[in-house]
This record gives C-alpha cells, structure tokens and sequence, in this order.
C-alpha cells in the first residue's frame, strides 16, 4: 500500500511531525508541499497533509494545495494541524474544501508544538518545549496505529466560541497576509549571507543593495526570521529581545534542499 506524505513548514515542526510518522508508518514517501496552480494528480492510496496552523486557519499554499488535488474517491486522506495550542477550525476548514472536490479526511489532527510566532514571545522554556515534543511523539504513535487500522473520525477542533471568533479573524487577515511582510525589517548585524533570501519558500526575498528586501507575495511562514544566523530580521518593535526558533533536529540545510528536490 502505497502512503505519501506532503509536508509544509517555516521552522520544521511540521517536518519533525512528519518523520515522526513516516518511521510509524514504514515505507511512506516524504515530499515538501508543492506550490500548485494547476491541477496535480496524486497516486496513492493513503495521503497525509502535515502544515502548521496560520493565523486559526489553514495557510494560502495548503489551501491551493489541496484545491489543486486529484485523487481516485477511495484514496484514504488524513490531515496533521501543527499549532501552539489554538487549532481552532483549521482542520474543519480542509476537510471543507476537500469535500468540495469528492475528496473525503478520513482523520484530522491538532499536534501543539512550541510556537514560532515570534511577535508574540520566544518559543518558551527548553523543558516545556520537551515535554511538548514527547507529548507529540507518542500522539503521532496513535495516529499511525489509527491510520494502519484505516479509522475514519471527527476531526480534532477548538471550542465552538473559538472557532467562531477565530475564523472571523481569519477571514478579515487572510487577504493581507501577502503584505503582511511590511512588518520585517534588517538591523545591522545582517552580513549579507543571503540564507534568508534562499530559505524563503515563496521567493519572496530579493537582495537590494546587500540587504534583504520584502516583495509582498509572503506566506508568513516566519522562516526567513526565524532561520537567520545573524537574528538580524526584526518584526514590529519588539522581536530584537525575543529568542528564535526553530525544531532542534531539524537543519536549515532540510529546508534549503526544498528547491532543489521535494523528495526528503
Ligand atoms: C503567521 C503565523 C500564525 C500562527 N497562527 C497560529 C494559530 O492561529 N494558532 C496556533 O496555535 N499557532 C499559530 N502559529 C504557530 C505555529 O502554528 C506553530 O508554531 C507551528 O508549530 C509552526 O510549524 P512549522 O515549524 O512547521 O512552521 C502561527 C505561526 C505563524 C508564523
Ligand atoms: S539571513 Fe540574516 S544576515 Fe543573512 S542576508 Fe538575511 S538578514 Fe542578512
Ligand atoms: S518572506 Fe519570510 S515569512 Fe514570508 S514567505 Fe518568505 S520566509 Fe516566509
């Protein structure tokens, strides 16, 4: 039976997530999530979809993504939301559009990871961010058990006054998010390495006089920032005091190879 799984991520939680699973599942094949604007046909009978959770829903390129999926109707899907605790209706929101296209979630899950969203604070304590990463080993362990045994379930959601709240927001940012890049800017501890501008999925980063200029087709992926040797992009006022992150197994190597080959 052939699995195959399609991974996206800023700062490689969701990758972390989805080598999990792939070692539970034996033999799964691992690739990033392309960018599609065209319809892409996938030949598989089982399919994860593994992304992080933006701003309570799913980000632009998982909702092309998936919009641009053909699958025969049997084919068994199964969708992993990774957050830092607020899912709130993003996995509803896939198996929404999926349904639209007779593609049927068989399973959705929330996986909280240590949050990337920088703006808002440092990932938190190391032993917090361990006991998130165990805690999501051993739910990955059931998600696989739960996939090999072919379960079919509702998917995993925020409170109802959550979602309701939450997908509002979502629906009013989701337009501007392409902009939402105005808030980056360079210090001077930037040395012109150009990691940022190679790491960004949607290149969305051109060199301007050495320094990294922001082009306002942006993901919000926060890799660019978050991968920054220098830790010389700032957001907003307060970023410079906050520590970056990004998951301790995975390199900025994994990501750069992105470009070269989806396969990981
Ligand atoms: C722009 C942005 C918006 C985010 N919004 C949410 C959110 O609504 N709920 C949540 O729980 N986490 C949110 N996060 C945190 C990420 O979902 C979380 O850190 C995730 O593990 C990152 O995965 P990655 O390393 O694969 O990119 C957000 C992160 C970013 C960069
Ligand atoms: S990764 Fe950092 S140091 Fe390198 S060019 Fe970009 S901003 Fe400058
Ligand atoms: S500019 Fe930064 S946040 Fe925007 S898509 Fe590129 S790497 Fe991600």
């Amino acid at each position: 039976m052939k699995t195959m799984l399609y991974v996206y991520t800023g700062t490689g939680n969701s990758l972390w997530i989805a080598r999990q699973l792939a070692l539970e599942l034996k033999g799964a094949t691992l690739e990033f999530m392309p960018s599609l604007s065209g319809n892409s046909n996938v030949e598989a009978d089982r399919v994860g979809i593994i992304f992080p959770v933006h701003i309570w829903g799913l980000p632009h390129r998982v909702i092309q993504f998936v919009k641009h999926l053909q699958a025969k109707p049997e084919t068994y899907f199964f969708a992993l939301a990774v957050n830092a605790g607020q899912v709130a209706g993003a996995l509803l929101q896939i198996k929404k559009i999926m349904s639209k296209r007779g593609l049927s979630l068989a399973l959705g899950y929330s996986i909280v990871m240590p949050t990337n969203y920088i703006p808002w604070g440092g990932p938190g304590p190391i032993e917090a961010q361990q006991q998130l990463f165990s805690q999501a080993r051993e739910k990955v362990k059931a998600i696989a058990r739960s996939i090999l045994r072919g379960e079919r379930k509702e998917v995993d959601r925020g409170p109802f006054w959550q979602n309701i709240l939450f997908s509002g927001f979502y629906r009013m940012s989701f337009r501007q998010v392409p902009k939402m890049d105005k808030k980056f800017w360079v210090d001077d501890k930037c040395n012109s390495c150009e990691i940022c501008s190679n790491v960004c999925p949607a290149e969305n980063i051109e060199m301007l006089n050495d320094k990294p200029a922001w082009l306002h087709r942006c993901e919000q992926c926060f890799a660019c920032i978050q991968w920054c040797p220098q830790e010389a992009i700032q957001h907003g006022k307060k970023t410079p005091k906050y520590q970056r992150y990004h998951h301790p197994e995975v390199t900025l190597k994994d990501l750069l190879d992105q470009d070269k080959t989806s396969k990981l």
